[in-house]
């Protein structure tokens, strides 16, 4: 038991469409990370949320032929659902159009930039991409078009809200060259220090509130209210507005200042917005910065990124009505490194269902749990509640490396099972009734033990599988198989 705190965020989505399953993944890695905290004893807190100050929520709304606000609470809902449905135990989820929760603290992290002198007022003109919700210059364009999203960019001229962000240049890369706003995996702080290397400029950080901007969307600017907070610095704020900064902060008191493990996870395609003008706002406001950044690859599907048009997209929604959802986040949790892009495909996804899950886990249960109901009167339950976790257990999640943890715990499913075979309980039991079910006991005993390490991953079949050995019952078909 270690008994210290554990603050974990993920990245908040925008809710302009539906999730995929790059999202479910960020989603599910996260929660993995926070239950294996859950289960050494630490004290966590979890948040996740949805990111709803921005142009493209207004394009898909008036797209759906619905008012915008409308709109965000019928997408934000299905995010919850698919949330609630992939066993996601967050705590919090943050909306960044709650003037309650989000917009106090927003506004008093704007007034703390302006204490610092690091806002200013400038008249800026450029290419504006919806799709990145950013400026971009004309060498991140090709033959004038974003590259990402294949739009071509508006050109805006307006006067807005700078943040001096060139002032921290410095500084965040040395707290990044050091490690002390640690990024994992290596590969994305050489990244990001050699993007620092090149200096940061000012940003624009607030956008005029056109004539067709929706009420309640966007944090008004303290004593401008014809400006709104640019969607980046309004999200970023969300890890902290989420625990009352700026209103009731026990919370933020609790996991944000005095925590010494603030994390973020993110994907590879917004570690700028979190390692240079995330870093930049805390500063500017004299606040701690995040400890750790994880940031993951993308999933692709076949090799290729997921697109309408290849036809490889890959809904989460259709997996887990098919296989479930411990299916799905054991995928995500083995089969996708947390460091790298990662592949899935629906034969690879039943494959490994069948080979892992139903031949794997759920007969080894099945098996273990069949002999215990036949030959034991109870089980043996001293093996519950035991937090001794081997080594490679719990290196492989200190590092953040799930696949590893994952690979580890299905070692040791395997080694039980060939024990099985090895120990011929079933034979033994026979011939030395006493024998047979001191062998029995053990098979439990060490089934309890995996158990608990699969919790984090697996938590809805860890509960039924400890349940069953409570009872000394086998469980219902676990994972069946599917052909
Ligand atoms: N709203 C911003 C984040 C603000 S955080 C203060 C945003 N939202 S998003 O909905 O577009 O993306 C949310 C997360 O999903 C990001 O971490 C992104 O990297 C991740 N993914 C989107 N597509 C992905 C894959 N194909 N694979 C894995 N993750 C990917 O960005």
């Amino acid at each position: 038991m270690t008994n210290k705190k554990f603050y974990l965020t993920t990245p908040i989505f925008y809710p302009n469409a539906k999730l995929h399953l790059g999202h479910a993944y960020t989603t599910t890695v996260s929660d993995i990370l926070v239950r294996y905290h859950r289960l050494i004893g630490d004290k966590t807190y979890f948040l996740t949320g949805s990111d709803e100050n921005a142009q493209t929520m207004i394009n898909a709304a008036h797209k759906a032929g619905q008012e915008p606000l409308v709109f965000l609470n019928e997408t934000v809902a299905k995010f919850a659902a698919l949330f609630k449905e992939l066993d996601i135990s967050y705590d919090q989820f943050i909306r960044t159009t709650d003037q309650k929760v989000h917009w106090p603290g927003a506004q008093a992290l704007w007034k703390k930039f302006v204490e610092s002198g690091d806002i200013y007022k400038k008249e800026y003109e450029g290419f504006y991409c919806v799709g990145h919700e950013a400026f971009v210059t004309e060498k991140d364009l090709v033959g004038g078009k974003c590259p990402d999203h294949g739009t071509t960019p508006e050109f805006l001229k307006e006067e807005n809200y700078f943040f001096r962000l060139s002032k921290y240049s410095d500084s965040i890369k040395n707290k990044i060259e050091s490690d002390e706003l640690k990024i994992v995996p290596e590969s994305r702080k050489k990244e990001i220090l050699s993007f620092l290397g090149e200096g940061l400029q000012d940003i624009s950080f607030s956008r005029p509130r056109r004539g067709d901007w929706p009420e309640g969307l966007g944090v008004p600017v303290p004593g401008d209210d014809l400006q709104v907070m640019y969607v980046w610095c309004d999200a970023l704020a969300n890890y902290i507005t989420a625990l009352g900064y700026g209103r009731d902060d026990a919370l933020y008191q609790e996991f944000w200042q005095d925590n010494e493990t603030r994390m973020h996870v993110l994907g590879k395609d917004i570690l700028r917005f979190h390692s240079a003008i995330w870093p930049g706002m805390l500063l500017s406001a004299g606040l701690p910065l995040p400890k750790t950044l994880l940031v993951h690859g993308f999933i692709t599907s076949g090799g290729k990124k997921m697109s309408k048009t290849l036809g490889n997209v890959i809904d989460p929604e259709e997996l887990l009505a098919e296989y479930g959802t411990d299916a799905v986040r054991y995928y995500l949790a083995r089969y996708i490194s947390p460091f790298e892009d990662g592949d899935i495909t629906r034969e690879h996804f039943k494959d490994v269902y069948n080979a892992d899950l139903a031949n794997g886990i759920g007969n080894l249960a099945s098996r273990i749990m069949q002999l215990a109901q036949t030959h034991l009167d109870k089980s043996d339950l001293s093996n519950l509640g035991r937090s001794d976790f081997p080594k490679e257990y719990t290196d492989a999640l200190d590092n953040f490396e799930i696949h590893k943890a994952t690979e580890y715990v299905w070692s040791r499913i395997q080694a039980l099972d060939r024990r099985i075979t090895d120990t011929a309980p079933f034979k033994v039991v026979k011939e030395d009734a006493q024998m047979g079910r001191a062998i029995i006991t053990e098979l439990t005993t060490e089934l309890a033990f995996i158990d608990q390490m699969l919790e984090p991953i697996l938590p809805a079949t860890s509960k039924k599988i400890i349940e069953a050995i409570m009872a000394n019952k086998k469980p219902e078909n676990l994972f069946p198989r599917k052909d």
